[in-house]
Formats: C-alpha cells, sequence, structure tokens
C-alpha cells in the first residue's frame, strides 16, 4: 500500500507543529470558554476600507494585478512610510505586496539563507522565524532575552552570538508575545555591532502603529541600516485586516528583486481585492487606527493594574497586544497552569513556551478582546490562583 509518510520531504517531517496551534485545538468544542489567545484585533475591518474592497468587486477587478502589486497600492506604502516613520522606498523597485506579513518574512528568509547560514532570532518571540531558517537548512542562534533587559535584544547579547557566520538578523520589535520596543537610543547601540558584520537585518515591524506613549522607530531609520534593512509590515493588525491577508516589504533593490522572483513562482500576486481595500486603508485610515489604539491601551492598563490586583504583576507592554504574564510562583509549568486554567475554570491563554523554551514560567494573554470580555477572564483567573496558593 503507498505509504504517505515515506513520500513527504525531510524538511516537511522535521517541522514541529506550532505551540500555538496545540491550545487552539484545546479550544475545539468547548461551550463556555473565554479565550484569550488569538492575536488578531476583535474590530472589524473599518467600512470604508471594506467599502472599497467591494466596490472594487463591482467594478469588474477580479484579474490578476502586476505581481509586485499594485502600481497605486505600493506607491501609497511609500507614502506612508515616509510619513509615519520617516522612510524613503522607490515604489517601483523596492517595495513588495505580499500575502500578510508572513509572505514577507518567509520570502526575505528564502531569498538570503543557504544552508548552515547563522540567524540570529531573539526569544520568545513569533512562532514562524524558526522553522523557517529551518526549512532553508540554515541555523537558527537563539538569543534569549529576559525581563531583567525588558525582553530586549541588548549590545551584549548580540555581541555575545553574532559572527562572521551570520547572514540574518531578526528584530521583531515591537514584539509578540512580550510587548517590548526598542527605542532609537538602543537600536542605535545593536547598530555599533552590526555594522561590523555582513549581516542583513530583517524588521519584523507588523506592530509598528500599536505603541503606546512611545513612537515607533525602524531601525532602517538609523545611518547605514537602510541597505541592510528589509522592514516588513502589513495591514492584518493596525486596520484590523487579518482575513485579507494583505502585507508588504521594502528593502533595497537587489533584495527586493531577489525576494520578487520567489513570490513571482510561488504565489504570482496578492488578493486584488485586497488590495484595493488597502490601498484606501492607506488614503483614509489613519483615525481608524487612532481608535483602535486608544482601545487597546484602555485595556492594556485594565489587563496590567487587574493581573497585578490579583497578585500576578506583569511589565506594562509597551507596543502590540499582549500581556506575558510571570507564573513561576505557582509550582506548574507553564503548559500545566494553562492546560488547568482551561479545564477548571474554562480561560484560555498560551504557555509562554510556544514562544521558546525560554518563555517558561510565563504565559501570554491578548488583550485584543472587550474590556467585559477581559474582566470575565481576570475574574476567573483570580479564582484559580486562588485555589492553587
Ligand atoms: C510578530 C508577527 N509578525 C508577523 C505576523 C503575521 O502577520 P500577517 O497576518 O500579516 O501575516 C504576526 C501575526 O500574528 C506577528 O505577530
Amino acid at each position: 500500500m503507498f505509504n504517505c509518510q515515506n513520500a513527504l520531504s525531510e524538511k516537511a517531517r522535521s517541522l514541529k507543529p506550532s505551540g500555538i496551534r496545540k491550545f487552539f485545538d484545546m479550544l475545539t468544542g468547548r461551550e463556555g470558554v473565554i479565550s484569550l489567545t488569538v492575536g488578531q484585533p476583535d474590530f472589524a475591518t473599518p467600512w470604508h476600507i471594506r467599502d472599497a474592497g467591494i466596490d472594487s468587486i463591482a467594478d469588474g477587478h477580479t484579474f490578476y494585478t502586476s505581481n509586485r502589486g499594485t502600481p497605486e497600492l505600493r506607491r501609497e506604502i511609500s507614502d506612508y512610510m515616509s510619513r509615519r516613520f520617516g522612510l524613503s522606498y522607490c515604489p517601483e523597485e523596492e517595495v513588495l505586496v505580499t500575502v500578510g506579513a508572513s509572505e514577507a518574512i518567509d520570502l526575505a528568509i528564502r531569498a538570503l539563507i543557504d544552508e548552515d547560514d547563522e540567524v540570529i532570532i531573539p526569544v520568545p518571540s513569533f512562532v514562524c522565524y524558526s522553522p523557517l531558517v529551518e526549512m532553508c537548512k540554515g541555523r537558527v542562534i537563539l538569543c534569549e532575552t529576559t525581563p531583567e533587559d525588558g525582553f530586549k535584544l541588548t549590545p551584549e547579547k548580540l555581541k555575545a552570538v553574532i559572527s562572521e557566520k551570520t547572514k540574518l538578523i531578526i528584530l521583531p520589535y515591537p514584539s509578540n508575545p512580550t510587548g517590548a520596543i526598542l527605542e532609537r537610543d538602543e537600536l542605535s547601540a545593536l547598530c555599533e555591532v552590526i555594522s561590523s558584520t555582513n549581516a542583513v537585518v530583517l524588521s519584523d515591524e507588523i506592530y509598528a502603529e500599536l505603541t503606546y506613549g512611545k513612537a515607533h522607530t525602524s531601525i532602517a531609520t538609523l545611518p547605514g541600516m537602510k541597505e541592510r534593512t528589509i522592514v516588513i509590515n502589513g495591514f492584518s493588525k493596525a486596520y484590523a485586516m487579518t482575513g485579507w491577508r494583505l502585507g508588504f516589504s521594502c528593502a533595497p533593490e537587489e533584495l527586493t528583486e531577489a525576494m520578487f522572483k520567489i513570490h513571482q513562482y510561488a504565489i504570482m500576486c496578492a488578493p486584488t481585492v485586497s488590495q484595493y481595500a488597502a490601498t484606501e486603508a492607506l488614503r483614509n485610515g489613519d483615525s481608524d487606527i487612532e481608535m483602535m489604539k486608544e482601545e487597546y491601551d484602555r485595556r492594556r492598563k485594565f489587563l496590567t493594574r487587574a493581573l497585578s490586583d490579583i497578585g500576578l504583576p506583569c511589565r506594562t507592554p509597551e507596543g502590540a497586544f499582549y500581556v506575558f504574564m510571570k507564573l513561576s510562583d505557582y509550582g506548574l509549568s507553564s503548559e500545566e497552569f494553562c492546560e488547568r486554567l482551561l479545564e477548571e475554570y474554562n480561560v484560555a491563554i498560551v504557555p509562554g513556551t510556544a514562544f521558546g523554551d525560554c518563555g517558561e514560567g510565563y504565559a501570554r494573554l491578548s488583550y485584543a478582546y472587550s474590556l467585559d470580555h477581559l474582566k470575565e477572564a481576570v475574574k476567573r483567573i483570580e479564582k484559580f490562583v486562588r485555589s492553587l496558593s
């Protein structure tokens, strides 16, 4: 009989399932669960953006677009990068429209990494970087960040792992899951270390719009960095457009060209309807971002205070929409804590270990949920931790 397992590539076989997935699977079929697991806005996409998508279909824009993305959208992206972050990119040669930031990350890694090339990844961090590097047979060099450093990559830690074999450094700030951000002086200190090497920087700036009190700084704005940085961003988080699957990269022409070659064969072009919607988002969506950000900020303040009040103090996140909560006082592993919280009190949160082994002792709570939802979650978490002490 035909054996499908034997047919699989070594790469596919050795790929581990995502630690977040396991927790979502446990939710299926459960009644009355309060979930703080999902990393996506609870807002529907603003109506004027949805309308632009609907109109594009009504107007018959149902064909492939240019492989790189429509010229209008690339122009808007270029204007946006200049307006919001002070970065100048040529829409024809340095901007690529992708299927979410996810595709852009995959393209960047595939365009740069050969067997044994080293890629530095600060952890805890978003789940896709390591598997994608492993698929290219690159070597993942994890760089553990700690609460003492505010979960920020420091120049000392970077110096300890960087070498002439370092091909790529992933800079995932603002951070999922810790909410840490890097400010200009912190980026500047990292640049001093990076500038003496040949490493490229992949700056995953998907949460750039969601910082609280401090504006986001892109590493590409620092002297000498733009020519070696791939900035990745997208529409999922800031514009509440996760389901539209639209992102983009901005990078020097040679790097964009290599990513484009792969994109062209694998994807052809990002969804046409989403590109029309995204063009409207960039033209008229600044106030939507502000409105949603103010709401996240209210929830962020509520959640950090409420958790602290019940004896679960956590660092106040400065970006994204997650709280990385410390659990280590309860004598349970992160997975045990989260599994029991789900089993006994019907609250779902993600164990810190889903974001790297160094996430042991922590759990991630998303505050992309309504205040009422968060209040109910905190009530149940309080009952659970009381039952443990
Ligand atoms: C840090 C980070 N980068 C990238 C992505 C992927 O975003 P997109 O929906 O644009 O593919 C996510 C999604 O959760 C994320 O948290």
